[in-house]
C-alpha cells in the first residue's frame, strides 16, 4: 500500500469535509491524529481568507498545538459547551458509522467534545472503511483506565473475551500516559458484531474512564479513495 496514496486520501477527505461543512461563526471541535492536520490547514486558510470568525476547541494537546500554530481562535468547552461541528479522524469506521478511535491515545477528550457537538464528521483514508469493527484495525479497542486499576481491569476484559495489552510509551520506559494522566489498554476482541453491547459492558468496569468505541455518534464520514475520489457515507 503506497504511503503517498494514503496521505492523498487523508488530504482529499479533510479538504472536502471542511469545504462542505465549515461555515462562518461556527464553534468547531478539532480532532486529533494525522488526518486532522490537513483539516486544520484548510480551516485556517478559509478562516483567514473569508474572515469566518471561527472558534476552535481542542481534543488533545496535539490539537491544542495545531490550533495555536495555525493562528486560530482557541476557546474552551467551559466557554462554549455547545459545539456546532466536530471534525475528527478514526481508526476504523463500520457500516453504521460506529467507530474505533484512540489509536493516538486521545479518545477521552475526543469523545467529550464529540458528545457536545451537534454534528460529528469523520475524515479518513480508504484503509479505515469496514463492514464490522475489528476487520481492518488489528491493534484492538483502546480503553483509557485509571492507573491503579489496570491489572484488575485487564482480567475483567479477558473475561469479556478480549486480549488486553497495556500500551507502552515510545522513547520512555514504562506505559504510555495520556493527556489526562491515565493508561491505555488496547484490547483485541476480534470482529465486533455488536459494538454497542460491548461498549456498555466495558463501561461498567470500575476504573474504566472511557472506550474508543464511538457508537452512533458520527453523522457523516468522508473517506479518501485510492483513485482520488472521496466517498461520503
Ligand atoms: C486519536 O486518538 C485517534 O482517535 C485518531 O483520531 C485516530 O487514531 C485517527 O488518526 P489518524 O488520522 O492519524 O489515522
Amino acid at each position: 500500500m503506497s504511503s503517498a496514496l494514503i496521505e492523498q486520501g487523508k488530504k482529499l477527505a479533510a479538504i472536502k469535509a471542511v469545504e462542505e461543512n465549515v461555515k462562518a461563526n461556527m464553534i468547531l471541535g478539532i480532532g486529533s491524529g494525522s488526518t486532522v492536520v490537513y483539516a486544520v490547514e484548510k480551516i485556517a486558510e478559509l478562516n483567514k481568507n473569508d474572515h469566518l470568525n471561527l472558534k476552535c476547541i481542542p481534543t488533545s494537546f496535539q490539537s491544542y498545538q495545531l490550533i495555536v500554530e495555525h493562528g486560530l481562535d482557541l476557546v474552551s468547552l467551559d466557554q462554549y459547551p455547545e459545539i456546532d461541528l466536530d471534525i475528527d479522524g478514526a481508526d476504523e469506521i463500520d457500516k453504521d458509522l460506529n467507530l474505533i478511535k484512540g489509536g493516538g491515545g486521545c479518545l477521552v477528550q475526543e469523545k467529550i467534545v464529540a458528545s457536545n457537538s451537534k454534528n460529528l464528521i469523520i475524515i479518513a483514508d480508504f484503509r479505515k472503511n469496514s463492514k464490522n469493527l475489528g476487520e481492518s484495525w488489528k491493534k484492538g479497542v483502546p480503553i483509557e483506565v485509571i492507573p491503579i486499576a489496570y491489572v484488575p481491569i485487564m482480567k475483567k476484559l479477558e473475561k469479556l473475551g478480549g486480549k488486553p495489552v497495556l500500551r507502552m510509551a515510545k522513547s520512555k520506559a514504562g506505559p504510555l500516559v495520556t493527556d489526562n494522566g491515565n493508561f491505555i489498554v488496547d484490547v483485541d476482541f476480534g470482529i465486533i458484531s455488536n459494538p454497542e453491547q460491548l461498549n456498555d459492558k466495558i463501561l461498567k468496569i470500575p476504573g474504566v474512564v472511557d472506550t474508543g468505541l464511538f457508537i452512533k455518534m458520527a453523522k457523516k464520514a468522508y473517506i479518501g479513495q485510492e483513485n482520488g475520489q472521496v466517498l461520503v457515507l
